[in-house]
C-alpha cells in the first residue's frame, strides 16, 4: 500500500479538493482507495459520504492516530491511502509528512500562498521525503498565455526551488459542483477540468511508480551483497 498527503499549512488552498480527487482517480482506475481525513471540519468525508455511487473509504482520524488509521488501511488490504490535512496544523503536517510515501502541496497563485509555503518547504526537506507542488485556482490561460498573477507564482515557486508538478489546476467551479454529489471532475462533461486531474494523478501515479522501481533496485543490490553461505 502506498500513502499520499496532501498538505499545505495555509487554509482553503485546495487541499480537499485535490486529495478527494486523487482518491477518486484512483478508484476509478480500479484500485481500492482510502481517505483518512484529518481536518476536524470533516471536509473530505461530507465530500465523499455525498457519494451515491461506490467510491473511496473514508476515515476521521487524528495526526496523532494516522499510524493506527495507515495499519488499519494495511490490514483491509487497501492499495492506496490519501491523507487531507488540516490548515495550521503544523504537528499533523509533520506527522503526515513522515507516515506518506509521497506529499504533494497545494498552493493557490498568490503571493501570501506562496510566502506561506515556505514554511511547509521547510518542513518536507527537513524530513526527507518526496513531494511536490500543485499550483491550485490559477486563472485560466487565455490562448496559452498566463495571467500575470501566475507568471509571478511560477518565479517566486523557482526561486524557492519547489519541484512543481506538470499541471497547473484552474479555478473551474465544476470542481465545487462535481464535489457536492461526491464527484470527480473526471465523471462531468468539463474536459479540460477532467484532463488537469487526469494528468495529476498520471504524475502522481509515475512517482509513485518510481519509488517502487528505486525499493527493487535497492532490495537486488542488498540481496547481491549478501556474503554467499558457506
Ligand atoms: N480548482 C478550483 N476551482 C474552483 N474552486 C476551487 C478549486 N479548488 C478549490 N476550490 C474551492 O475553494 C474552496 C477551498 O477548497 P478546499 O476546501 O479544497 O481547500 P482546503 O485547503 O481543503 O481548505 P481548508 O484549509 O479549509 O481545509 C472550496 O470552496 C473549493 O470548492
Ligand atoms: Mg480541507
Amino acid at each position: 500500500m502506498r500513502t499520499i498527503a496532501v498538505i499545505a499549512l495555509k487554509g482553503g488552498s485546495g487541499k480537499t479538493t485535490v486529495a478527494t480527487h486523487l482518491a477518486l482517480a484512483a478508484h476509478l482506475r480500479g484500485l481500492d482507495v482510502m481517505v483518512a481525513d484529518v481536518d476536524p471540519q470533516h471536509s473530505a468525508s461530507d465530500a465523499l459520504g455525498a457519494r451515491e455511487e461506490s467510491g473511496p473509504a473514508v476515515v476521521t482520524t487524528t495526526g496523532a492516530k494516522l499510524m493506527s488509521a495507515q495499519f488499519a488501511a494495511v490490514g483491509l488490504k487497501k492499495d492506496l491511502l490519501i491523507v487531507d490535512t488540516a490548515a495550521g496544523a503544523v504537528e499533523d503536517v509533520g506527522e503526515a509528512i513522515v507516515l506518506a510515501d509521497f506529499s504533494v502541496m497545494v498552493v493557490r497563485p498568490t503571493l501570501m500562498d506562496i510566502a506561506g509555503l515556505v514554511r511547509t518547504l521547510t518542513l518536507a526537506r527537513k524530513l526527507g521525503k518526496p513531494f511536490t507542488v500543485v499550483v491550485n485556482q490559477a486563472p485560466v490561460a487565455r490562448e496559452g498565455l498566463e495571467a500575470p498573477v501566475v507568471k509571478r507564482a511560477l518565479r517566486g515557486l523557482e526561486f524557492m526551488q519547489a519541484p512543481l508538478a506538470p499541471v497547473i489546476l484552474r479555478g473551474r467551479t465544476v470542481y465545487q459542483t462535481a464535489l457536492e454529489r461526491g464527484r470527480s471532475v473526471e465523471e462531468t462533461s468539463d474536459r479540460s477540468a477532467a484532463r488537469e486531474i487526469t494528468e495529476l494523478w498520471e504524475f502522481v501515479a509515475g512517482e509513485l511508480a518510481k519509488l517502487t522501481a528505486l525499493e527493487e533496485a535497492e532490495a537486488v543490490e542488498l540481496v547481491d551483497e549478501e556474503p554467499a553461505q558457506e
